[in-house]
């Protein structure tokens, strides 16, 4: 059977299997390796999306599915009745990487975003929130409250929903904060919004205008975290450590695990019972994790994203664009066309991007990817755009 009856055999029986909440692209993906993947004909793509900023080691790194393999032939999970070693060695490696002083652990980045709500409610007693406009932190109840997009909201209400102000705007924060907030929660580059990359400032005035209202700050890492910006958390760019941070995405190598880091006076707070989860910090996704973080490390990929995204947004300021926007290997281009089009035409060519909205694409490459490749992505998109 062909390539392309594989994928149309495939969403036939997706179509009649899943729940349709998604909205996926006719490629039926069977293997991975570095920054690229291949489809069910042996064609291969360079790969821009990389499981939306989740692959930064790249696809199956030897190191990590080492470390997968071995964990799992000793221990996979055990519940968080027990005490096992790699959750407590991932917690002092985060500790380390973040300057943050405890870690809760949970499986998605909407799971660490729940977590980090109640953590705030628990430590303030107080229940409100405020968010950016264009934010996204998740769609369980307790994320979906926070993330702007009002279709995303309008369905599920009531909800606890947050006050939004626009992003990078210090006198809407300071408008917004009052003696009902819990938190403000920000992301320190804005991702599914379009990429948006606040003045150094921001981060470091919000922390200050919830600090006097007796409110914490929230920053939501699901996306920076881990290389992505050019610096190990985005938070770096502006030098502020926050109350409470979330993690996820490029954590666990592509393995699903969320976290949520705390400051001691914060976490303390916290009492047995008060959060949990099954999975949270499993033996298996730990030792992924702690490789994970390895990787990152020895192969100098924190470096790597900070000048490859440089030149990425170099190059891509040279096509015809209305903005080019980001930090490391975090990159938005605007442009005055269909993104969806070019999302599509570039897929034939070997290239897989992703879109945020019409006309903003959004590429977040592993952070492995080789410079010619860049050049080579580069070089598709001039031929789409020109
Ligand atoms: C900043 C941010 N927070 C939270 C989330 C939600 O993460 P998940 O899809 O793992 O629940 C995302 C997902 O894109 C995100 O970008």
């Amino acid at each position: 059977m062909s390539g392309q009856d594989r994928t149309d055999e495939m969403k036939a029986r997706e179509e009649a299997s899943i729940v349709q909440t998604y909205t996926r692209q006719p490629l039926f993906i069977v293997r991975g390796s570095g920054a690229r993947v291949w489809d069910g004909n042996g064609k291969e793509y360079l790969d821009f999306v990389a499981g939306i900023a989740v692959n930064n080691v790249g696809h199956c790194h030897p190191l990590v599915v080492e470390a997968i393999k071995s964990q799992a032939e000793k221990l996979i999970h055990t519940s968080n009745l027990y005490y096992t070693e790699n959750q407590i060695l991932l917690a002092e490696e985060l500790k380390r990487l973040t300057g943050m002083d405890r870690a809760f652990y949970c499986n998605s980045g909407a799971e660490s975003v729940e977590a980090a709500i109640k953590l705030a409610r628990r430590a303030t007693g107080r229940s409100g929130l405020v968010a950016a406009e264009a934010s996204f932190h998740g769609r369980t109840l307790g994320a979906l409250g926070a993330t702007y997009k009002s279709m995303y909201r309008e369905p599920f209400r009531p909800l606890n929903e947050a006050c939004f102000v626009p992003y990078n705007d210090v006198e809407a924060l300071k408008g917004a904060v009052d003696q009902n907030t819990s938190a403000v929660i920000l992301e320190p580059v804005q991702g599914e919004g379009g990429v948006h990359v606040p003045s150094p400032d921001y981060l470091r005035a919000a922390r200050d205008i919830s600090h006097d209202a007796g409110a914490l700050l929230i920053l939501d890492e699901v996306q920076t975290g881990f290389g992505r910006t050019g610096k190990w958390f985005g938070k770096e760019h502006s030098g502020v450590l926050p109350d409470i941070m979330t993690l996820a995405k490029a954590l666990a190598g592509g393995l699903p695990m969320g976290a949520m880091l705390a400051a001691e006076s914060v976490s303390e707070v916290f009492q047995r019972g008060d959060h949990a989860s099954t999975f949270g910090g499993g033996a298996l996704v730990s030792a992924a994790a702690l490789a994970t973080i390895r990787v990152i490390r020895e192969e100098g990929l924190v470096k790597r994203s900070e000048e490859l995204g440089a030149g990425l947004r170099s190059e891509l300021g040279k096509l015809p664009h209305r903005e080019v926007r980001g930090l490391g290997l975090m990159v938005g281009l605007e442009v005055d066309a269909d993104c969806g089009q070019v999302v599509a035409a570039a897929r034939e060519k070997g290239v897989l991007l992703n879109n945020t909205s019409q006309n903003v694409l959004r590429l977040v490459p592993p952070l492995v990817v080789s410079r010619e490749d860049v050049d080579s992505v580069v070089k598709v998109l001039g031929e789409i755009l020109g």
